[in-house]
């Protein structure tokens, strides 16, 4: 059925009202009698943020004391059990984070408290308006081992914390009296090889419907057929009738193109339900001149669904999706994304968002996806788990392609309490979770069913999942990142649609040439793995392994050339020159991102790193080097492998990577910074990262030589520059004409702090974040590269800091603080509106230095 595009009838509205959001019928120029609404006006389904007002206690192992344990009293899911002394929080929540760092716990994880026994509960009423409905409490993510109990009644488990899930409350609430939620999560029984947090990390939600209506996740939309001037899109609805009768459902469903317009209506299609019985809908629509979602052009669409019963709209769900085309090909082409090639520039993104722990903050991940796309990043891995919702709507709104990944691990697991003590019995719930929930997402392209799972020997496992995500969806490729070159040749490869080489560029020739691998498409699930601090430089400069090239007992930071990866990486320009010497590489998913709590390589105390060894002598030599460290007291507590770092401040490789991914973006770079005053004389080598193919080096103004960019080269390198303080120039030509100037100057000594916010102005709604920069700087207004003296905070106005850091791996100060040392220059506060109007203004202050203040409007 075509339908014009001015054919506007209805527009549905969506309003955000503090923590409350609902849908509201409007019509506009047409009678409701069309709609089936033959009352006034009426709210729907209603989808309440339920994250404020909980009450909190942890139990189970100590936050501070080394082998004490908190008794957890039973009883603690009873509703006339008292817990007005228990803490007040709202969520999301991350009882971990809050430290503190402790240097007896694992440094794998954080060396933070997360392990322990959470109990949430929560008391609510309801109105009596709502008994006739169905009731739902929706979670995106409990970490972990979530069991859930309503007014007494056990409701019920999910083990997995990364995967979203849905319980009914619906039999056990209470309409004339009060209701009491209980939560217990249990992160003693979890194993984990980065920082998984502990606590109702995501948002919670209270879903109510009329009882007959579409059933969570039941609305599934594809797009078969996507022409220039047409495309078809299909939408498949489940509707669910909870009524103790049966009922008659009709259904429709209208479009909405990305201006708001209606363009296309489905037929009315209706059905008998019985009473607790599901029915599927499926409808077929065109829209004429589809825009097509893209990386530069993120447009979504509409589809609101309309369930009718009688002459009463029962309930209406609006479903934002994209019209694009996928082709994964297994040629040269690589990627193909509305038919034209994009080469997939991606990064790993581990769950955590630095100091603010697990807890998620819709704001935290916007401000991470901006500076990616700054760089020239097009995509994100999931690394190695399910996200929270809002970060795909993110990827969807700002043009980012994801691989959604499912699991660490399967049978066989990594740590003695890996997920696979769960796979028998929930890995089909929580893949089928994933995909569900997601699977409307323009962004994602394709679903990782696991990462380095110790079954790459057990093809007919990978395709046991594999199926279980085609029967969900068959429009996206299934794929997962693999470490071992076997998997490339022993079946395995043929388990997916889109083959992914972790690291192992020894196998990718052999994967490339192998007349048995020709037609499978090929990604570059996760490279490079190049470690560095913010701001640090050792020398001479190395290359290479960093087992081989530490700086030395002590230092427990890793030199900022760019050049030092673990056995099983590679530095990036090397991986650059794979993808473009083996153009059938649809890209790469870069490891990572940003630094993200725990996993500290090199640094490691733990011995899961070896599970990237197979080789046995290999392994023994790497076994023997961790045992050397964990003899040391080795400080670190957070990865050196981001291109940015824990606070989100770029490193140098930022623009190692916005050189090679914005070719057209003009850009130089110059490192190391200039203040040396222990090395005049010695040599101190330059290294440029820019856009442009030719460069000249000045040290105060004399030429150190101008280079070229030859094939293959993606950095400029003056190794044998002695160092004079002064000013270091670069100069950069392309095409012959001059493109890019960088200075670097040695700067005078710390003369005050510089306060930068990432916005100016805040909303007044108790959830909004505003990152604020402290810099260091000396009379002259330069950042002073190598200053690291103690900042302390004070706020006044309608805001609250709710976490301060520095990007220092090594660092145990608190992220829950009103003061912070810099590192190198910088330091960070992440400061959060309250629910009023007002000027925020934070002063930072530190001994011997001029304070900095700045204001931020909340409104
Ligand atoms: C990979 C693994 C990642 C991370 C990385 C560090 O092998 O998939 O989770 O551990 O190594 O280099």
């Amino acid at each position: 059925m075509k339908m014009k595009r001015s054919v506007l009838v209805a527009v549905v509205l969506v309003f955000g009202l503090g923590n409350f959001s609902f849908v509201v019928f409007r019509s506009a120029g047409e009678t409701r009698k069309k709609l089936w609404s033959a009352g006034e006006e009426k709210v729907l389904r209603t989808r309440e943020s339920f994250n404020g007002h909980w009450r909190f206690r942890r139990f189970g192992m100590h936050p501070e004391i080394p082998g004490e344990r908190i008794p957890e009293p039973s009883g603690l899911e009873d509703p006339v059990y008292d817990d007005r002394t228990w803490r007040e929080i709202d969520l999301p929540h991350d009882w971990g984070i809050e430290g503190p760092f402790r240097n007896d716990l694992d440094n794998s994880t954080a060396l933070l408290p997360w392990r322990a026994i959470g109990w949430y509960r929560k008391h609510f009423r309801l109105s009596s308006q709502d008994s006739s409905k169905s009731i739902f409490l929706d979670v995106d993510g409990a970490m972990a081992n979530a069991k859930v109990w309503l007014n007494g009644h056990y409701v019920g488990e999910w083990p997995y914390g990364y995967t979203s899930f849905r319980f009914d409350l619906t039999p056990y609430l209470c309409f004339d009296g009060e209701n009491v939620l209980a939560i217990r999560l249990d992160t003693e029984h979890l194993d984990s090889r980065w920082y998984p947090g502990g606590g109702i990390y995501r948002n919670v939600w209270l879903v109510k419907t009329s009882p007959l209506h579409v059933a969570h996740w039941g609305v599934y939309i594809t797009t078969p057929e996507v022409g220039e001037k047409e495309a078809r899109v299909d939408v498949r609805i489940d509707v669910e009738n909870q009524a103790e009768e049966a009922r008659s459902a009709r259904v429709k469903v209208r479009l909405l193109d990305p201006s708001g317009e209606v363009v296309a209506r489905s037929a009315e299609v209706a059905a008998d339900i019985p009473s607790m019985g599901m029915h599927r809908f499926m409808l077929a629509m065109r829209v004429e001149d589809p825009q097509r979602w893209d990386v530069d052009h993120p447009v979504l669409y509409r589809a609101v669904t309309e369930v009718g019963e009688g002459d009463r709209l029962a309930d209406v769900v609006v479903t934002p999706f994209g019209i694009r085309t996928l082709r994964f090909t297994a040629s040269d082409s690589g990627f193909l994304l509305n038919g034209r090639r994009v080469d997939i520039r991606g990064v790993c993104l581990h769950h955590d968002l630095g100091p603010l722990g697990a807890a998620f903050h819709v704001r935290a991940a916007e401000r991470q996806l901006r500076i990616l796309k700054e760089m020239g990043c097009n995509a994100i891995r999931t690394s190695h788990n399910p996200p929270a919702p809002e970060l795909l709507d993110l990827c969807d709104s700002l043009g980012f392609l994801v691989m959604e990944e499912a699991f660490d691990c399967w049978e066989k697991g990594k740590g003695k309490n890996d997920y696979h003590i769960h796979f028998p019995a929930w890995h089909e719930e929580d893949l089928t979770a994933m995909v569900r929930r997601d699977y409307n997402h323009p962004s994602v392209i394709m679903w990782s069913i696991g990462n380095e799972v110790p079954d790459q020997n057990n093809p007919p496992l990978a395709k046991r999942l594999a199926a279980i995500v085609h029967r969900e969806d068959p429009t996206r490729p299934v794929t997962a990142g693999c470490n071992w070159g076997s998997a490339g040749f022993n079946g395995f490869q043929e388990a997916v649609d889109v083959f992914g080489y972790n690291y192992n560029h020894r196998s990718y020739t052999r994967f490339f040439t192998d007349p048995g691998t020709k037609h499978i498409p090929f990604i570059a699930s996760e490279t490079s793995s190049c470690l560095s601090s913010r701001g640090e430089y050792f020398f001479p400069v190395r290359e290479g392994p960093i087992n081989r090239n530490l700086p030395g007992k002590g230092i427990f930071q890793v030199s900022s050339y760019d050049l030092l990866y673990p056995g099983w990486g590679v530095s990036p320009d090397s991986q650059f020159v794979m993808n473009e010497m083996y153009p059938r590489i649809m890209g790469e998913f870069v490891w990572t991102g940003f630094d993200y709590l725990g996993e500290p390589t090199p640094y490691n105390r733990d011995v899961t790193n070896l599970l990237n060894y197979r080789d046995p002598a290999r392994r023994a030599r790497l076994k023997k080097f961790l045992n050397e460290l964990g003899t040391l007291e080795v400080p670190s507590r957070s990865s050196y492998f981001g291109i940015n770092d824990l606070c989100g401040f770029r490193k140098d490789r930022f623009y190692l990577y916005q050189s090679h991914w914005r070719p057209d973006w003009p850009m130089a770079h110059i490192l190391p910074h200039w203040n040396w005053p222990e090395r005049v004389g010695k040599i101190t080598p330059v290294h440029v990262y820019t856009s442009g193919d030719e460069a000249e080096l000045f040290l105060n103004g004399r030429s150190l030589g101008k280079k070229k960019k030859g094939p293959y080269q993606y950095r400029f390198r003056w190794d044998s520059v002695v160092y004079v303080p002064g000013e270091l120039r670069v100069k950069v030509w392309k095409h012959g004409r001059l493109w890019a100037e960088d200075v670097v100057s040695t700067t005078g000594p710390a003369a005050g702090l510089l306060l930068e916010s990432d916005r100016k102005e805040m909303q007044a709604d108790g959830k909004d974040l505003v990152f604020i920069t402290v810099r260091v700087v000396d009379s002259k207004g330069r950042e002073v590269p190598r200053s690291h003296p103690y900042v302390h905070f004070s706020l006044a106005g309608p805001g609250r800091i709710l976490a301060v850091g520095n990007g220092d791996p090594t660092c145990h100060e608190p992220f829950k603080a009103h003061g912070h040392s810099v590192f190198n220059g910088k330091c960070l506060v992440v400061v959060q509106s309250e629910p009023r109007p007002g000027t925020l203004t934070l002063k930072a202050k530190a001994e011997g230095m001029d304070a900095g203040v700045i204001r931020i409007k909340v409104k």
